[in-house]
């Protein structure tokens, strides 16, 4: 056994040892004497003494190796931080080491060192990817330095953010100030940190929901009510699955048609609504999207709240990625309208590059949040003074109990870069997509599926032969396996497409270029081989 496993055990005295022992009896920890003559009553007593004493704590006695350790974690970290270009964007994970990562429980402690060791060898290699400038698939956040560190802090303070009266929860209730002050919301706006916008769209549903019903809804649920609710056809599996959740059913979302540029028809919208009070449904939601998954269209988010204001719908916007783009100036005018949306969800771990998770609810007060989740359980009871104190908790703002100090990693990025810094990004994310979409238009090999409206870049090789669906998300699977670059795949009016989201602060033209160019080769390889 290592030293350092030596630090973390500690003797448990059991009374079958004392027992075996009879006669004199010097408690390993404890030290106690006792006598020949004691009887079990007293043997007992003395167990007790002597393993409460011995009572095992997960902290070391002594705390050099264990500080020594985390020095070096953090340096390894930092250095990888500092060569992320040099690696591969991404690597499989090889199968000898999935399997040895499937173990039975440990019983026994282990070298902290030693267990350090395996997450270096079968953890650290085979990430995801998305810290990686070339990684461009999905909607992934690049992080930060500052938010690994924010990690580490609400880490060590292991604070609890459903409710009582300390300063994480003034931390988050600080960042839910800025999130309303970057969107436009009124001063009053409130909300909480979620895991990530499908909760927040999800939570957007309820309160929609409960919003239409009145607070008694959440006793008798909807009754006879059949509840209708509006979405673009480009909006997120999340919203038909918020609607399941929600017990509306995903029937009861109507998929409104798009426009060329992807973003929901107003009028067919009205349409739709109209003949759902026609057929005695109870329209109560609108959902906006600001940057939809596929190609990144902006609903007229103003034309939808206009719309929503004059039917009394609630009017939600899923901005899971696009809400940053209030933070460039030049983007801006494109959410126009988000101010006024009843609420917004959206993520601080994609653009804004929060390290995960960092998803956001915000609604323009706190009322409608009050009504859909507040409780008043005894053993939650409130108080004026005292830890039970510090006014609303967000326990009562949203389905979370318990919940994590995700609000420092947001508040410390912010600090420490500045929103306007944040911005920058955002912006030089859709400057790189203009880039990556004017090298496709001028490649004949290629061919662009979207418009181009903030950071994602849907395109294909379409020199091969006729299959090109199976050729293009090979070319992707290539490109990954590779590790030359991470773009993922969507399908566009029944055509597979390679689809670049442009999203992490670390991507520079040369990555964009190197994308075009393993596009190219890997294209031109296959379809030669294919003739
Ligand atoms: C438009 C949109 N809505 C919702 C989501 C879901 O967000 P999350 O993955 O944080 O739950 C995404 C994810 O990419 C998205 O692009």
């Amino acid at each position: 056994m290592s030293p350092s496993v030596l630090l973390w055990a500690h003797p448990v005295v059991t009374p079958h040892s004392l027992a075996g022992r009879q006669a004199t009896l010097h408690m390993e920890s404890g030290g106690e004497f006792i006598p020949p003559t004691a009887g079990p009553a007293d043997i007992r007593a003395a167990t007790i003494r002597s393993n409460l004493s011995a009572m095992p704590s997960l902290d070391p006695t002594d705390w050099r190796d264990l500080r020594s350790l985390g020095h070096r974690m953090l340096d390894d970290m930092f250095d990888h931080l500092a060569g992320l270009a040099e690696g591969p964007v991404w690597q499989p994970m090889p199968t000898d080491l999935r399997q040895e990562l499937r173990a039975p429980l440990p019983r026994a402690p282990s070298d902290p060192a030693a267990a350090y060791e395996q997450f270096r060898r079968l953890v650290f290699p085979y990430a995801t990817g998305n810290l990686h400038p070339a990684f461009m698939g999905w909607v992934h956040g690049g992080g930060t330095a500052i938010g690994m560190l924010a990690e580490l802090l609400s880490g060590g303070l292991n604070a609890n953010l459903g409710g009582r009266d300390h300063a994480p929860i003034e931390v988050e209730r600080q960042v839910i100030a800025w999130a309303a002050e970057m969107l436009g919301l009124p001063a009053t706006a409130a909300g909480v940190l979620v895991t990530g916008t499908s909760m927040a769209n999800l939570i957007g549903v309820l309160t929609a929901r409960i919003h239409l019903l009145g607070a008694g809804g959440r006793r008798t649920g909807m009754g006879d009510v059949r509840l209708t609710a509006y979405a673009s056809a480009a909006a997120h599996g999340c919203i038909p699955r918020a609607m399941e959740i929600a017990g509306i059913g995903r029937d009861s979302l109507r998929m409104v048609p798009c426009d060329a540029g992807g973003r929901m028809r107003l009028d067919a919208l009205a349409g739709a609504v109209r003949q759902d009070q026609r057929a005695g449904m109870t329209p109560f939601l609108v959902v906006g999207t600001a940057g939809t998954v596929d190609i990144g269209a902006v609903d007229d988010l103003a034309g939808l709240a206009g719309f929503c204001a004059e039917e009394a719908l609630w009017f939600h916007v899923d901005a899971a990625f696009g809400a940053i783009a209030m933070l460039a100036p030049k983007l801006r005018p494109l959410l126009r309208g988000i101010e006024r949306a009843d609420s917004v969800g959206f993520d601080f771990h994609k653009w804004a590059q929060v390290p995960y998770d960092a998803g956001c609810f915000v609604t323009r007060t706190a009322e409608p949040l009050l009504a859909t989740f507040a409780g008043d359980a005894a053993y939650l009871r409130r108080e004026s003074r005292g830890l039970a104190g510090g006014g609303i908790w967000p326990c009562d703002l949203g389905p979370d109990l318990s919940r994590g100090f995700r609000a420092l990693k947001v508040w410390l990025t912010l600090m420490v870069y500045g929103a306007d810094a944040i911005g920058a990004a955002v912006q030089q994310s859709c400057d790189l997509a203009q880039r990556l979409a004017a090298r496709v238009d001028d490649t004949p090999e290629l061919e662009r599926l979207a418009p181009v409206a903030l950071n994602i870049v849907c395109f294909r090789y379409r020199a091969g032969a006729a299959a090109l669906d199976a050729l293009n998300a090979a070319i992707v699977a290539d490109l990954q396996e590779e590790g030359v670059a991470a773009p993922s795949t969507t399908v566009l009016d029944g055509r597979l497409a390679i689809r670049a989201a442009i999203v992490n602060h670390r991507t520079r033209p040369e990555d964009i270029d190197a994308l075009i160019q393993g596009v190219l080769t890997r294209g031109r390889a296959r379809s030669m081989r294919a003739a």
